[in-house]
């Protein structure tokens, strides 16, 4: 790969998805995109980076995806779904009383071991949740791991990552070496193709959003256009949770940390700076007046 391949890949990988890869980093890139060059019947990442300059969406689509990191498991670093049974739901609980209803977001939910784990949170609590109108909508750039969400099809290894024994005995049906989340639990969790970094203003306003352990790949302005953009589309006494070395402390006062629940935060009342407002690759002259 020569050093303007990898600038053009720099670049595009930043527009299309956010991810920042520093000067550094053209290892990650010939790991991740020489099978998907072998696979497209070319020799190598030169070849690859001509096909998307001629225009080859598909290619492009392929090599976004291929660069992305899907890593996850069920009920990953514990503590959010301990927050999310022990605060956000009780408090929920509370407040939608007369309403009845509850909107979660995965935002980045990659192969559905997160969204699972939310599912199976809330089937535990089904008795205070009787005649409520429960939605978890799981988000993802990339469609191969929406799909492969959708089916809610593990490995051993996988559902060994996280996933209590009795959890997996009482949610998952197991089918030769691989293990599918029951029908029920999978009904529960809506899949829809979405880019972060794109208008997500017309998903709606949510009472939870996590949105854990994608902000990290992104550059702070990228995160902060998008923590406004959060803020916009979570209802004023809702929760966003983070990944573990995720926070939008010092980035921005939109949202503030929940007291004694590290990783989670609520949304200030505060007002975004207009310029970071819109979804980034709009062009502020077809915004019209903030
Ligand atoms: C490391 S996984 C995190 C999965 C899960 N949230 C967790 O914490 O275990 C990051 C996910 O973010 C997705 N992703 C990357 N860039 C994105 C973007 N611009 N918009 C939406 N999702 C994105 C990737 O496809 C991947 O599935």
């Amino acid at each position: 790969m020569t050093p303007p391949d990898y600038e053009y890949l720099r670049k595009l990988l930043r527009d299309h998805s956010g991810l920042d890869l520093s000067a550094d980093k053209q290892y990650l890139i010939e790991s991740r995109l020489l099978p998907l060059a072998r696979k497209a019947d070319l020799p190598g990442i030169s070849e690859l980076v001509q096909k998307m300059k001629g225009g080859s969406a598909s290619i492009t689509t392929q090599v976004v995806e291929a660069m992305t990191t899907n890593e996850t498991l069920f009920f990953r670093d514990k503590v959010p779904f301990d927050h999310f049974r022990v605060s956000i739901m009780p408090e929920i609980l509370q407040a939608r009383a007369s309403r009845k209803s509850i909107r979660i977001w995965c935002a980045a939910g990659s192969t559905g071991q997160e969204p699972y784990s939310l599912a199976m949170c809330l089937k535990e609590m089904s008795a205070a949740l009787a005649g409520w109108r429960v939605e978890v909508l799981a988000t993802d750039l990339s469609q191969e791991v929406l799909e492969k969400s959708r089916a809610g099809i593990y490995s051993q290894f996988e559902v060994q990552r996280g996933l209590p024994i009795q959890m997996l005995v009482k949610y998952f049906k197991q089918s030769g070496e691989l293990w599918q989340v029951n029908a029920d639990i999978r009904a529960m969790v809506q899949h829809r193709q979405l880019n972060l970094l794109h208008d997500f203003s017309q998903l709606g306003v949510f009472d939870v959003i996590f949105c854990r352990n994608v902000l990290i790949y992104f550059d702070q302005d990228t995160k902060i256009n998008i923590f406004n953009r959060l803020a916009k589309v979570t209802e004023p006494d809702g929760f966003l949770a983070l990944g573990a070395a995720e926070t939008v402390v010092g980035l921005t006062d939109v949202f503030r940390p929940y007291p004694e629940r590290r990783g989670l935060y609520r949304p200030s009342g505060a007002r975004a700076a207009p310029a970071w407002m819109p979804a980034i690759g709009v062009p502020r002259a077809a915004l019209g007046a903030l």
